[in-house]
């Protein structure tokens, strides 16, 4: 196909999971627009749907399991439509997957994310099952070529996959080994970014904590590989890597996520004290309460520990908004576990809680464990906690009410085109009136109300 018979072609990919994800789809939409494709949010006109899958619980599969179903339905009626899969899920079963769906046409890696052109030219013209993943390298790609969804707002990956070993997690499966971006290069894209027009990035990782992109050695032109095992005791270079992209101009703000506890030190929390570029929220995972549950979750934490660092945190820190993820069911919770997470949800009081039930996944060390709470526990548990996380964030958002605050002005609300939508230092959404003009600067509103974690406000 040349360029311009492509010109006519619509793809669509539906995307799941994290913001890695959300990147990488980017990534993909640019490079297939470079070629001439035509990027469409709707499944149902595009003639290439290309799905960014998630393999972190049972749910995020099923999801895209069913949707392949559809798609199978939807090709009897036109044959001539591509169906593609990316993203974790295909690190995950490979192959496997063409036998059980014979509508899919195209498999393409985390690391293989460039060949995509090449791919769909390829199944385009043999019309046969095809895939490509590499089983190393580095799942980042950085181009210019990258669709952005806001002009001010851009996601950077600094490191990928994990040396962790948290038994309920599949990410060492599907993302593999730590791998980190020389800071060199991650420095360069984010100046990249912010010539472009760029004031706020958030810095992604499966664990941004131990980035490991020899700042100071400055001696690696490729990505830096850590060997599985070299956890925990190494010194990571986040601290030092934030603290530079902090000194280049124009960029306003810069967040990250995500951290694990047994990497986020002193060192981190004095580099947020005294950056006031870095976002005043910290999303820390506690998983559980209980330190019966932590040590078969192998999270290398106490309670203990991780209140102390919090508590840390906020000394040094006073305006930051803490979150967390909470997984209730795991294999072996007894009630007082349970009870445990409870008094830990209530005693940190966070901003925020992702709060999710176990669930199994294939090939990791908890696999072999008993899946014991029944499903109507984990139920139970799940429903209960979300009310308490509810109740806490309301009573924090309130505790903002009357206050005066820096509001980065993302762009207009989706729901009346006549106010604006800007998240505070802490990352809470504000809906406030004010003219088009203001998207893109940061601003003072006073917070008046708070509806569903949505604060209403007014220009001060
Ligand atoms: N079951 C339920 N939740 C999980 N998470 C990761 N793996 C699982 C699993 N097997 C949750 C964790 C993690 C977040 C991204 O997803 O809380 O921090
Ligand atoms: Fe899902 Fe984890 Fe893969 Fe992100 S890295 S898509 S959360 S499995």
């Amino acid at each position: 196909m040349k360029v311009d018979e492509k010109k006519g072609l619509k793809v669509a990919i539906p995307t799941f999971g994290c913001q890695m994800n959300e990147y990488d789809t980017q990534v993909a939409a640019g490079l297939l627009a470079h070629q001439g494709y035509t990027l469409v949010e709707d499944e149902s006109e595009a003639d290439i749907v290309l799905m960014n899958t998630c393999s972190v619980r049972e749910h995020a599969e099923d999801r895209v399991f069913s949707r392949l179903g559809m798609l199978g339905k939807a090709k009897r009626g036109n044959p001539d439509l591509i169906v593609g899969l990316m993203g974790c899920m295909v690190e995950e079963h490979r192959e496997k997957l063409f036998k059980r769906f014979p509508q899919l046409d195209l498999m393409i890696g985390t690391r293989n994310i460039k060949e995509l052109p090449a791919l769909i030219e390829e199944v385009a013209s043999s019309r046969q099952q095809v895939a490509r993943i590499k089983q190393d390298g580095i799942s980042i790609e950085y181009t210019d070529l990258i669709q952005r969804d806001s002009k001010f707002h851009a996601w950077l990956p600094i490191m990928t996959g994990c040396n962790k070993v948290c038994t309920f997690c599949i990410v060492p499966i599907t993302r593999g080994a730590e791998v980190s971006m020389p800071a060199r290069e991650v420095y360069r894209e984010a100046s990249r970014l912010v010539g472009e027009g760029v004031k706020w990035i958030t810095l992604l990782g499966q664990n941004v904590n131990s980035y490991y992109g020899a700042y100071y050695g400055g001696v690696t032109d490729s990505a830096t590989l850590r060997q599985p095992g070299s956890h925990s005791n190494a010194s990571s270079e986040f601290p030092e890597l934030l603290d530079m992209l902090c000194q280049i101009e124009g960029l306003e703000r810069i967040s990250f996520t995500t951290s694990h506890p047994s990497d986020a030190t002193e060192e981190l929390f004095q580099v947020i004290a005294k950056n006031p570029k870095i976002s005043r929220r910290f999303h820390l995972p506690l998983q559980s309460g209980s330190d019966k549950i932590l040590k078969r979750m192998k999270r290398l934490h106490r309670y203990e520990d991780y209140k102390q660092k919090i508590n840390r945190l906020r000394e040094l820190v006073s305006d930051i908004s803490i979150t967390t993820d909470i997984i209730v069911g795991f294999s072996g919770e007894a009630e007082e576990d349970y009870e445990a997470t409870r008094r830990a949800i209530e005693e940190i009081r966070y901003d925020g809680a992702y709060i999710f039930k176990y669930s199994v996944r294939a090939g990791t060390p908890a696999a072999k464990l008993p899946d014991d709470v029944p499903q109507e526990m984990k139920e139970k548990r799940h429903q209960d906690l979300l009310a308490l996380q509810k109740e806490i964030s309301m009573g924090k958002n309130r505790s903002w009410l009357g206050r005066t605050v820096q509001v980065f002005v993302e762009g207009q609300s989706a729901r009346n085109a006549d106010d604006l939508l800007g998240r505070t230092l802490q990352e809470k959404k504000v809906v406030f009136k004010g003219p088009c003009d203001l998207i893109g600067t940061t601003q003072s509103v006073t917070l008046h109300d708070v509806k569903n974690e949505t604060f209403l406000g007014r220009l001060s």
